[in-house]
Parts: C-alpha cells; structure tokens; sequence
C-alpha cells in the first residue's frame, strides 16, 4: 500500500513525479505529496495535501516545482487520519522521507526519543523521518543503518537529506522498492509500472540495503557499507500495456484482454500438447509425492485457490486445503514435508501471503507461486514461480490476474495428473483441447457484452444481491459476489445454494435480485430446485446457465443468459467473465469511480 517515486537527472522532477504518482495510485489515494530537493541544498520545497494526486496536481501548478531531483508518495491510510499533516513527505531536521509500511514500535520510540511534542502528525512514518534526524551527523549511511536497527515493522522508505542535494536515499524490509537508470538520471518506485515509462531494465532492492541514487549513478551496500552487486530484471511489458486504450475504465479494457493474457499464459506451458512446467524448473516429483495441498492467498485470488481445490480433488483425488492468508499463522497451520504450498498473489506483495509462505518454507514444505509481478517478493520467497502474463493490471478489482491464476491451475492440475500417471492419453488430449479453447470461450461471452449490460441495470437500484449455487459454481460465485461489491457498494452475498435454507433466506424478499449459476450436469436438478425455493418467495432470479440447457418454464426466469458450452469444469471460465461485466457495469453507471473504489488498494502490504 502508499506509491512511492523518486527522481534524480536532468529532467524536471515535479512533472515526472506526477505522472509516476498518477501510475501509482492504485496503492492508495487518501493524499499525495512531493518534496524536491533545493539544488544548492537547504530546506526541500514540500507540496502535499489530502485527496487524489488530481488535486496534488492543481496545488503544484499553482507553485514553483522547479528542481531535477525529488521524492513523491501517494497514501493509503494506517496510523492517523485523511489530512493534508498526514500526508507524506515528512519532515524532521534536515532528513525528508516518505514510507510505505507500518512501524510497529512507533510509540515506543516516540517516547524514547521524547518526540511527543515534536510531531506535527499522527503517522507513524513521521516518527522515523525524527529518528533518522537525531543519528544524521553528516553520513547519510551510518545514519540510515542505526535506524533501521530501531525499526520493527516493514517499511520502503526515499530519503532525502538537506546537505546532500541531487541525492535520495532508499532502504527497505519486506515492503518493495523497484530502482532503475532513465538514461538521464535514476528512478525508484513501489512498482515497476512507474518506471516502465523510462526502462525496460530494473532491479528489486534487496531487504536491509540501502541504494543511493545520484544523477549520473546508483550504487547498493548492504547494511555494514560494503558496496553490493545489483541483480538486473527486464519488464516484459511495454509502456501501451498501461494506459486505458480507449477504454473509460482500465477495469472494462482488463476484461477485454483476457482472450489474449490468458492465451498468453497457457501456450507456452504447452508443449506437443501436453502442459510443461520445464521452464520454469519445477520437477514432477513436486506435484507427483506430496500427500496434500495448501493453499494460501487473499481476497481473488484466494477465490482461484477455491477453484483450484474443486479441481485437484475432483481430478486428482487429493485433499486440498484453501487458506485465507491471513488468517493462516493463527490457526496453528499443520504443513509439512508432506504438503506441497501453492502461493497465489497477483502482485506478489500480499504481505500476509508472503509471511504465510516463509513459514511453509520453515516448515519444508515445497513451494510453488503464481505470480503476475516479475521479481515480486512472494516469488522470491517460494521455491518455484508460475508467472502469470497478464501484463500490468491497474484497476483495483482484479480480473484478468484472476482468470490467468485459474489457467495456471488448470495447467498443474493437468501436469499433475500426468506426473501421477492418472489420465489416459485421450483424456489429457481432450482436457488440454478444452483449454487451449478457453480464449475462443471468452471472446464469444465478451462479444455479448451489450446483453450483460441489460441484465446488469436491472441491478442498479438494488440493496442486496445475492448470489446462488453449488459446487464449483459456488466458488466463482463467491469471486463474482466480491467483485460486485467492491466496485457497485451493493451489498451481496454468495451462498452455497443447498445452506440458503439454513437461515439467509430469511433475507430474500421481491426486492432482492438472485444470481444463480447453473454449469455443472452432476449438480443441475438439485440448483434449479434451490433456485424454485427462492422464486417462492418473490425473490427475482438471473439465470446464468450452460448453453442450450432445457429449463421449463422460461418466463419464470427474469433474466437469462444463456453461457457458451465447455466442459463442465471450464464453465468457471465463460461464467466469471459475465460476473466480472455484471459488477463493471453497475459501477459505471452508478457513476462510481470504478477503478480506485473507496478504502481500498490495489497492493496490500500491512497486515
Ligand atoms: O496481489 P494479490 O493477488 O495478493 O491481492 C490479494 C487481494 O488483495 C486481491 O485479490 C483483492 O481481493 C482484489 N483486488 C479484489 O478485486
């Protein structure tokens, strides 16, 4: 969470740093500011306030922003509230900084160095720029290294000093820091997408080193000041890839490009037909001897581990387990040797995934990540890495990292059937057929999008939605129910349609939309009958349902939308996709800002 940039070189700062912090913003935007370094040293101009980096803008064309070296952030809130003092740069002495992460004994070190009057804000973050300022007695290194010591928390922080113009400084534990050559200077950032505009080349700071950029350099040392190898990276995306293409929302341009990224993530990992994980080293005896699996993840991507599991048990015919990673470390998590541990993260930062993942590593677990970021901290931490290619995904409801993640499992799920010996020829022929088809799937649902956005105003008035289905059907539901939520502010709920009568039924009234989903033959009669329970009661159903299905009565249906045929377990694929334009649609024409919904970020870093 926060985004932050820094700049050195020829250019004019300000300008670069706006439009690197307009790229960000999706970590955060409660406030957003800059400080630029005086070129012949003192005091840095600092320009900050509450609100969007829009608003950061109108302050900055009303001041000087001159100057060729700077830091800027943009907020997602923890310790004190929205307020022009609580945005970052923060000052204290001649030390200027901006952090991403949160410093756990911030009070502890506020009364050990006696700042309680000292602060001109609530954050944490101010705490450091003050304890940085007390060990700064001209060496900006001895200085960074006796604070960080003090630090317990995670933290990315750019940190300019008054006496050494033209020169940031920048160290970091567990939260990222991305840096890299302009050709005309050097940059820093929380991400790769601001620094794509510049280069294809980067590296990841390593935890507990410290990076200087200066105008014609970047140097690393780890903590004791010896100088330390830098570890080149290449983007694999170009500058196109991250603006909105014509697009009013990068959310609806992200559901469009799914035929294309998940094409782009199945058919290298396809070799004579048959799924190949050799490029990315992972040995069959991985997915062949582990007894089960774990996996860990949050929010959509946790939903893919759901699919996933109904997967492998179904196909594979061993116990998978899907744990909210953030819930992981509380519940005595048993893995083992045993256990093969399928991280799942689109941006590879999710600090309660990341943290899951070293202690499944501690306990000898096998590990393997699906990743959508390069060089992403989780992919770092894990054993093996599945990228995903689904290019930079700004919006912050994630969808087509979502769908990429189910075709990377569908993929293991296929290895490991043949790393088992489990399927016949003909089977895997005709599985790894039905995948390669998924793209096609996709394009025919999308082509139909004018459809799904009639259903999808039938909603706009709606409280509550709920949605309704079974097995594998349930599980996207619950992707398409959060979806929903995040960006439209309806409340909905996915319910396994067989536990409705348990209690929530008590909810459905005339007023209340249903989504139901029908995709899987072995489950139909008993969903259509759950489906009547609701129909009783007034409740105004969506049907998504395979294909050419017979259904009686159609005008009982107050909508439908009938779902181009796959085989059963690929359903999830074509069906999500109407999921995802149901959620996209209310958002917009509800007027929302349907990329940055309220409170959220797109990189969840604090715990
Ligand atoms: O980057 P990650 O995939 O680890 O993020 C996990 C969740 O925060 C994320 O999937 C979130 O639920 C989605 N942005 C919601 O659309």
């Amino acid at each position: 969470m926060c985004g932050i940039i820094g700049y050195t070189g020829k250019k004019e700062a300000g300008a670069i740093m706006l439009d690197a912090l307009e790229l960000l913003e999706y970590r955060g935007y409660d406030s957003a500011g800059i400080a630029l370094s005086a070129e012949a040293g003192g005091e840095p101009k600092l320009l900050k306030r509450a609100g969007r980096v829009k608003d950061l803008r109108t302050l900055c064309a009303e001041n000087d922003t001159s100057g060729t070296c700077g830091i800027g952030h943009t907020r997602w809130a923890t310790h004190g509230g929205v307020c022009d003092e609580n945005a970052h740069p923060h000052r204290f002495g001649k030390v200027t900084i901006i952090h991403n992460g949160i410093i756990e004994n911030y009070r502890e070190l506020t009364e050990k160095y006696g700042l309680e009057d000292k602060l001109c804000s609530q954050t944490d973050s101010e705490v450091v720029a003050a304890v940085l300022s007390r060990f700064y007695e001209g060496d900006p290194y001895a200085a960074i290294r006796k604070t960080v010591l003090k630090l317990k928390g995670t933290f990315a922080l750019a940190i300019l000093f008054d006496d050494i113009p033209g020169k940031i400084f920048a160290v970091r534990n567990v939260s990222p820091i991305v840096a890299a050559s302009t050709g005309d200077g050097a940059i820093l950032s929380s991400d790769v997408a601001a620094i794509v505009p510049f280069t294809n080349q980067y590296f990841v700071v390593p935890e507990f080193h410290v990076v200087c950029l200066s105008k014609d350099r970047i140097e690393l040392f780890d903590l004791s000041g010896d100088k330390a190898c830098i570890d080149w990276l290449t983007v694999d995306w170009d500058v196109s890839r991250s603006d909105k293409g014509g697009y009013p929302f990068y959310m609806e341009k992200e559901i469009m490009e799914q035929p294309q990224v998940i094409g782009d993530t199945i058919m290298p990992r396809i070799k004579e037909g048959k799924p190949d994980f050799s490029a990315e080293g992972i040995p069959d005896n991985i997915l062949s001897d582990c007894k089960r699996i774990c996996v860990i993840a949050c929010g959509t991507a946790m939903h893919a581990g759901l699919v996933g599991k109904s997967l492998i048990q179904a196909m594979i015919g061993i116990h998978v387990d899907v744990v909210m990673a953030s819930e992981f470390m509380y519940n005595d998590p048993v893995v083992d040797k045993e256990t093969l541990v399928i991280a799942i993260s689109q941006s590879g930062e999710t600090i309660d995934t990341l943290e899951a993942l070293k202690f499944a590593r501690k306990c000898g677990s096998p590990t393997i990540s699906i990743v959508n970021v390069k060089g992403a901290s989780i992919a770092r931490a894990s054993e093996y890495v599945i990228y995903t290619c689904a290019g930079p995904e700004i919006a912050v409801a994630s969808t087509k990292a979502y769908t990429t993640q189910l075709a990377v499992l569908y993929l293991l799920t296929a290895r490991m059937a043949m790393a088992r010996g489990l399927w016949t020829k003909e089977k895997l022929t005709a599985y790894m057929k039905e995948l390669m088809r998924v793209p096609k799937v996709i394009e025919e649902v999308l082509l139909r999008k004018d459809e799904i956005h009639h259903i999808a105003d039938t909603m706009l008035n709606a409280r509550d939605v709920f949605m309704i289905g079974r097995g594998l059907d349930y599980s996207i539901l619950l992707e398409g129910s959060l979806k929903l939520k995040e960006v439209s502010y309806i409340h909905s709920e996915a319910y396994a349609s067989g536990e409705l009568k348990h209690g929530t039924i008590a909810l459905i009234t005339e007023e209340t939309p249903v989504i139901a989903v029908v995709t899987q033959d072995k489950l139909k009669s008993k969903e259509l009958s759950n489906i009547k329970e609701v129909q009783s009661r007034g409740a105004k159903v969506i049907l998504l349902i395979k294909g050419e299905e017979q259904i009686e009565q159609e005008k009982i249906w107050y909508r439908i939308f009938r779902l181009p045929v796959m085989a059963d377990e690929f359903m999830v694929m074509p069906a999500s996709v109407v999921l995802q334009l149901i959620a996209y649609y209310v958002s917009a024409d509800k007027g929302l800002d349907v990329d940055k919904p309220r409170n959220l970020a797109k990189v969840v870093t604090v715990e």
